[in-house]
């Protein structure tokens, strides 16, 4: 969508992989001081993002959305400046449907004075779900909240939840900053490769204005390793995803803060080409070794070995599958030991990854020479 928003994928936090239905205004303010207070604001990750269950569960006298008074008593224009002053912006959530997920008022055929009151809150973002929808296909009831935010005036970042119904990437990119290609994710490693599969589909509809969305991250929340969280952020980086954080980031662990500010992996997800990583080649019993890799700016190429399988393997990432020539020597930049790893290198390249671990790489080209294909 061309409202001068998402030139790169969107970064923040979500209320919903974690807190699900237990918010609160508290938790809210709580969120953003935690990502100024441990720098997670500084790398990019700016939007506060409210999901399902801070409105009321019926609208107030003037047919108008009201925050839950016992949960957002001081109420979301309050929260707003609140986050604004710490130099963040603010998310909301609402449905285009009857209701939302969690039963509370949905936007649907209240796009305009919904959009307008959003606004008038000073909200910068809205995720809109596909709940209670009584059977209406998504390409109907999404473009009417694009062009009800439009006409506020204010510039809000618009989030489509539509599921992946309907092929969003087809028709989205008219209507959306990103739009989601799965249903919900879980918080488990099926689950994650699952969704990273099938989001891999829609790679060459996203770019710079919309994005594909294989939704939010798990990261921290404790039903996968630290491998295998390595793994999902690497890839929703690669693959430029939205990058918002879905765990407490009041209360998050060492190992969960060195991953999600990795600030190399970060830069390949905001880089400014904004062009989708890909699976490229996967090979080996039961395609147990896989290599995800996009091109970046500067002629540089973004390389992931992704070991699928529960034994320890070598990947090897040949030129021909990067799009490269064999004879290209290429200098190799590993991003989670920051460090280069290989210098000169032509033809391949590989390396051991352990079960359910990757291994990211950025590869820079000394002699630019790309196959034709
Ligand atoms: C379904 C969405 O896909 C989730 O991300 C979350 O917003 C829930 N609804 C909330 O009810």
């Amino acid at each position: 969508l061309e409202n001068g928003l998402a030139a790169t994928p969107q970064m923040g936090w979500n209320s919903w992989n974690f807190f699900a239905c237990d918010i609160n205004e508290k938790v809210i303010k709580e969120t953003a001081d935690a990502l100024i207070s441990t720098g997670l604001a500084k790398l990019g990750y700016k939007y506060v993002n409210i999901d399902d269950c801070w409105s009321d569960l019926l609208r107030d006298s003037k047919g108008q959305l009201a925050p839950d008074s016992k949960t957002f008593p001081s109420g979301i224009k309050a929260l707003a400046d609140y986050v604004h002053s710490k130099g963040l912006k603010l998310g909301i959530y609402s449905d285009a449907g009857a209701f939302t997920c969690q039963v509370r008022p949905g936007s649907l055929f209240h796009e305009p004075d919904d959009a307008k009151l959003f606004a008038s809150w000073g909200v910068d973002y809205l995720k809109y779900d596909n709940c209670f929808n009584l059977g209406i296909e998504p390409q109907k009831r999404y473009p009417p909240m694009r062009d009800a935010l439009n006409a506020t005036g204010r510039t809000i970042f618009y989030s489509l939840c539509e599921w992946g119904v309907d092929d969003p990437a087809l028709w989205a990119g008219k209507v959306g900053n990103s739009w989601r290609t799965t249903d919900d994710i879980k918080d488990t490693w099926a689950s994650m490769t699952t969704i990273a599969d099938l989001n891999d589909k829609w790679a060459s509809y996203a770019g710079p204005g919309g994005w594909n969305d294989p939704d939010m991250l798990e990261v921290g929340n404790g039903g996968m390793t630290y491998q295998e969280y390595r793994s999902h952020f690497s890839i929703w980086a690669l693959v430029k995803a939205p990058l918002l954080i879905g765990c407490d980031v009041r209360n998050m662990t060492a190992e969960t803060f060195e991953i999600i500010s990795n600030e190399e992996v970060i830069s390949v997800n905001q880089d400014p080409l904004g062009v989708q990583g890909r699976k490229v080649h996967e090979y080996g019993l039961n395609g147990c070794s896989q290599i995800w890799a996009g091109p970046l700016s500067g002629q540089r190429l973004a390389v992931v070995l992704w070991n699928r399988c529960s034994e320890t393997t070598i990947i090897t990432a040949k030129w021909a599958s990067l799009g490269l020539e064999s004879s290209t020597s290429v200098s190799i930049k590993d991003l989670w030991k920051h460090e280069y790893v290989s210098l000169n290198t032509v033809a391949s390249f590989s390396a051991r990854v352990d079960a359910h671990a990757c291994e990211m790489y950025i590869f820079t080209p000394s002699t630019v020479t790309r196959s034709a294909s």
